[in-house]
């Protein structure tokens, strides 16, 4: 199993990351490595190709972060993260320190997510994802990837990634990767290790909320909704901030209007102080009676 390079500067970097005319996939991380993060290692190195590079950044951004947030508590684990990328057979691993990627502090010109920025988990994280595409786009201009690849379980940060290099015209690929879930359920976060096993127990309300709206996809809108939130309710240990059902295919994530298309269901709740969030796509049909 061979280490990737590490670069923690731009120049590195540069030196580590040989192109000569391969695929260079990237996939961005903050670390705390889990399975969930080694599926979207394994589909970089599909999409690049067994010739092509594999970049992983592992960076704890503190632009994304607000006020009373979990920067200074969230898991930074390199030594673990460095095993997972020799795992995936990752080439380089681009760490940088906050000072390489803000030499002059908070950036001057950022990223505005438009109204989409301002729904769900912009809603609840005012700025969050103005601070996400920011250092996205960064990453995209030092690394230049042919593609990047994003999990689905942050499903507003993939719609807006598209919607950045569509309306920025950068130029690559991105894909979605579905969301690695535990046996019982519950969707893979760096975050779950905040979770006491009382609180884990209640986090998996999420994923059964999510599943039983799929099950009642077939009646509708209301009735999907209805579903999810009667398992919520039944759950004191889960605080919801939003549960929304939604057409992915508008990439604005606004309300859905009820016709039988394409949807997903996307709920964030917090459960103790661990604030954790999970989707799945959904069919909403027009059968009568729910
Ligand atoms: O999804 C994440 O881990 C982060 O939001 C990302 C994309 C690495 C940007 O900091």
């Amino acid at each position: 199993m061979t280490r990737p390079a590490v670069a923690g500067s731009r120049t590195e970097l540069a030196e580590l990351l040989d192109r000569s005319g391969s695929r260079v996939a990237l996939v961005p991380t903050m670390g705390a490595l889990h399975d969930g993060h080694a599926s979207l290692l394994a589909r970089a190195r599909k999409e690049a190709g067994p010739d092509g590079r594999v970049v992983a950044s592992v960076f704890v951004n503190p632009l994304q972060f607000g006020a009373g947030e979990d920067l200074d508590r969230y898991p930074r684990t390199f030594d673990l993260d460095l095993d997972v990328c020799a795992r995936e057979g990752v080439d380089v691993v681009f760490a940088p320190t906050v000072d390489e990627v803000y030499p002059g502090g908070d950036p001057l010109v950022t990223v505005d997510p438009g109204p989409l920025g301002d729904l769900l988990e912009g809603e609840v994280r005012p700025g969050h994802f103005r601070g996400v595409l920011t250092v996205v786009a960064k990453l995209f201009g030092l690394v230049r990837p042919d593609v990047a690849v994003f999990g689905e379980k942050d499903y507003q940060q993939l719609v807006l990634v598209r919607r950045m290099v569509a309306d920025l015209c950068l130029g690559l690929d991105v894909v979605g990767a579905e969301t690695w879930r535990d046996p019982d359920g519950l969707a893979l976060s760096s975050r779950n290790r905040y979770l006491s096993d009382d609180e884990r127990r209640s986090a998996l309300a999420l994923s059964r909320a999510l599943r039983a709206a799929v099950e009642r996809a077939a009646y509708g809108l209301p009735a999907a909704r209805w579903a999810a939130m009667a398992v919520l309710r039944d759950e004191p240990g889960v605080e919801l901030d939003y549960l929304a059902i939604t057409d992915p295919d508008l990439g604005t994530l606004e309300p859905h209007a009820d016709t039988e298309r394409p949807a997903r269901v996307l709920v964030a709740a917090r459960v103790g102080t661990t604030r954790l969030i999970d989707n799945l796509p959904l069919t909403l049909g027009t059968t009568e009676g729910s």
